[in-house]
């Protein structure tokens, strides 16, 4: 891939955050150790993960913490986002791990940036039940009440959308429902989540409160007007039905009188004003008129019932899951964002970018993320305020239903290992020199 790699990344402003992400379904492992979440029973139904494959051990980062640790101090992020897992939560001695764990980020002067739901819900609860978004609050008072003497910067929630998406309107993901548009409630409850756990924080005294969500440009199949149509669609989908509501506190047209409940009132909540607002961003998508036969995508297969049908981006190169590397698409999504919220849209931190690639030597994944790199600062040249960069991701991990499959790692991860030996990447390499020039 032609890249500008080599050529010095131009500074970003003094305070710019540079980190990696990571979630604890993916890389925690010690399952026996907590109450089991909607993932454990996800995949022990056959056929669900593609290489059968579950994270009850995972990266085993529930017992080697530290040497991960050390990992993110000799890359010299200066923060780390991670998530703390609902069912480890409730379950005793599960909130000294992250007690542990956040003294050792602090110890090594990497500042901790908690994800408080990133799709492993406690398996005795369901997005459908309004009650859940509640009980979501009170696990946020509680972890906010044990961390908050060092935790300084706070997600929500982790990708509603994909969450909705692939967990309750496709199955493809836990808890495996394929309800397609009726699993509209679970968008809802989970904003109603979000916007209870901004009170909590607030009342527990936290600040700087963001949220992480997908987004990604929609691009039209072409101009006739039946593929428009339906990529606009998509792209209300995709880009607003999170966004709105949790930037300007509306839903947007048409899409309010599908949620349950007395949905003025659960806006205002879903409205509170947040600090910052958290994108992750792989890619775009193609989007055309439905075509009238199921979809193999990405990994997924899309019914044919949709209102809209996905295509290949041609003419780029893809990575190991298939998915188009277009560094541009950030910049184009970062503006789209300023140009449509105006001054509406919080200050932006991208809470993932990264792909997925085989190997230590993975010089495409340094393309990757070169290239997206000099795409954000060039969002930040045409006037958008970022304030934030995080790698998806610092292990190989448990790439969902993919098992091990997917390698998205600046770090390589052995999993036929019984040690399960960490090795750096030709990426973990380059990123540390990135951030290095930066200083
Ligand atoms: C999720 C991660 C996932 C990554 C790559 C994001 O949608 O937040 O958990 O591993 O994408 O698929």
């Amino acid at each position: 891939m032609a890249t500008d790699a080599g050529n010095p990344i131009t500074r970003f402003p003094a305070g710019f955050l540079w980190g990696v992400s990571t979630s604890a379904h993916q890389i925690e492992g010690a399952a026996k150790e907590r109450e089991a979440s909607v993932w454990d029973v996800f995949t022990a139904e056959p056929g669900r993960v593609k290489d059968g494959s579950t994270a009850a051990v995972a990266c085993d980062h529930y017992h080697r913490y530290r040497e991960d640790v050390a990992l993110l101090a000799g890359l010299g992020v200066d923060a780390y986002r991670f998530s703390v897992s609902w069912p480890r939560v409730n379950s005793p001695g599960g909130l000294d791990f992250y007690d542990r764990l956040v003294d050792e980020l602090c110890a090594a002067g990497v500042r901790p940036v908690p994800t408080l739901f990133h799709w492993d819900l406690p398996a005795s609860l369901d997005w459908l039940e309004r009650d859940t978004a509640a009980r979501f609050a009170d696990h946020v008072s509680v972890v906010a009440e044990r961390l908050g003497d060092r935790v300084t910067k706070w997600i929500t929630l982790n990708e509603p959308a994909e969450h909705t998406l692939l967990g309750h309107a496709l199955g493809a993901h836990a808890p495996g429902r394929q309800l397609l548009f009726d699993a509209l409630p679970v968008a809802h409850h989970q904003l109603l989540a979000h916007g209870l756990a901004v009170r909590a924080l607030r009342a527990a005294g936290a600040g700087d409160i963001g949220i992480a969500n997908s987004h990604g440009p929609t691009w039209p199949a072409s101009k006739d007007p039946a593929d428009l149509e339906a990529a606009a669609f998509y792209d209300v989908l995709l880009n607003r039905l999170f966004a709105d509501p949790v930037i300007l506190g509306a839903y947007p047209e048409g899409l309010g009188e599908l949620m349950p409940g007395d949905v003025q009132a659960d806006l205002k909540v879903i409205g509170e004003p947040v600090d910052w607002y958290g994108i992750n961003y792989y890619a775009p998508t193609r989007v055309g008129a439905p075509q009238g036969t199921e979809i193999e995508f990405g990994g997924l297969t899309l019914p044919a019932e949709l209102p809209f049908s996905v295509r290949e981006i041609e003419d780029r190169p893809v990575t190991d899951f298939g998915w188009p590397v277009v560094p541009e698409g950030l910049t184009e999504l970062l503006t789209g964002f300023r140009d449509r919220y105006g001054d509406r849209l919080p200050p932006i931190v991208i809470t993932e970018n990264g792909c997925s690639y085989e190997g230590i030597d993975d010089q495409d994944r340094i393309a990757y993320l070169d290239g997206h790199v000099r795409a954000l600062h060039a969002a930040l040249e045409a006037g958008v305020d970022v304030r934030g960069y995080f790698v998806w991701s610092l292990l190989d991990n448990f790439e969902w239903a993919e098992g091990y499959a997917r390698r998205f790692g600046l770090v390589h991860v052995d999993f036929a290992d019984p040690t399960l030996k960490r090795t750096p990447k030709a990426s973990y390499h380059w990123f540390r020199d990135v951030l290095r020039a930066q200083r």
